[in-house]
């Protein structure tokens, strides 16, 4: 291609992230950040050979065939890719990359948040000193649960699950993981292996969810399997809101069954189930695993580099199609 290819950013990113993508492309950036679906993700497709989607804007099956002709690469500002329809991507000859690597510790970094805070019952506790209702130290307030020694259940052992298990490490605990496949000992440093999910349930006082979001995994959390941890378990999840079956999981937080969960992500977010916000025991984040200013940034770098290798005509570092 001998002209600047059209560039287009679906979403307000960084402001290091647009000026390069101005600076290369004179892209064209959607400054009031309307997350566009459907007729409207398709109509501002128009006229460009590339975009920079953020995981908001859903890439169905039906959506791909509609795109213009014109149109040859989407850069996803995500590592997840479950809003892409791979399948029918690849059937238009329409490449998707993603951002893997770079958000791997500050979503790590997050996960600990959680688990540390469900841990400690940060909800309740913050709350009471902000509501005016802390009277003064007792010995028997707002009492939690100790990680040291306690059994962590690691759900997807990829990059993420990997630097979580490095962090949990760090704070002696034991790890265990499940995974489609065993890792080789140097990645493992000792983890142990369990090849079903209700193996894995079985050991984990607590469980941290890192896998992809795929119909097999969806609503793996569910009443049946929930039945597997150990009393007082705690949950985590920085991966994706529909692994989890909400139901099950309000209820063993009701019942005390679960002690507590630590969530980033929701089914069906923002619209997250509004019974999440009267339970005292669910610590609860909007979907910040990877906002930090240097990992929000180096995603932007990470898809615009994947833009730049398809437009020299190298095949992008991170393509999924
Ligand atoms: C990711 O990168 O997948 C984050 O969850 C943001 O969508």
């Amino acid at each position: 291609m001998t002209e600047t290819p059209a560039i287009l950013l679906t979403r307000c990113y960084p402001e290091a992230v647009i000026e390069r993508a101005e600076r290369d492309y004179g892209a064209t950036v959607n400054r009031d950040d309307t997350i566009w679906k459907g007729d409207d993700l398709i109509a501002a497709a128009e006229g460009f050979d590339g975009m920079l989607i953020s995981s908001s804007n859903t890439l169905t099956a039906d959506v791909i065939s509609r795109l213009p002709e014109r149109m040859k690469i989407v850069a996803s500002y995500s590592v997840g890719y479950e809003h892409v329809d791979l399948e029918a991507a690849k059937a238009r000859g329409l490449l998707i990359t993603n951002t893997p690597d770079v958000l791997t510790d500050a979503t790590a970094d997050t996960a600990l948040l959680l688990l540390l805070a469900a841990a400690r019952r940060a909800r309740e506790s913050m709350a009471m000193v902000v509501e005016g209702r802390w009277v003064g130290w007792t010995p028997t307030q707002l009492l939690g649960v100790e990680t040291g020694g306690r059994r962590l259940g690691i759900l997807g052992m990829g990059r993420i699950g990997l630097a979580m298990a490095h962090r949990a490490r760090a704070l002696g605990m034991e790890i265990h993981y499940h995974n489609r496949s065993r890792l080789a000992p140097d990645l493992e440093q000792g983890a142990r292996y369990h090849d079903s999910v209700e193996g894995l349930f079985a050991v984990s006082d607590f469980l941290s969810i890192h896998c992809e979001m795929t119909p097999q995994t969806e609503k793996l959390l569910n009443a049946e399997t929930i039945e597997f941890l150990p009393d007082n378990a705690i949950v985590i999840n920085t991966a994706r809101g529909g692994i989890i079956d909400d139901d099950a999981l309000i209820g063993a937080l009701r019942s005390g069954r679960v002690f507590a969960a630590g969530l980033d992500v929701f089914d069906g977010e923002p619209k997250l189930d509004p019974r999440y916000r009267e339970l005292d025991n669910a610590f609860v984040l909007p979907h910040i695993g990877s906002a930090t200013v240097d990992t929000r940034n180096a995603m932007g770098f990470r898809a615009l580099d994947n833009l730049d290798a398809f437009f020299r005509g190298d095949d992008p570092p991170d393509r999924l199609t």
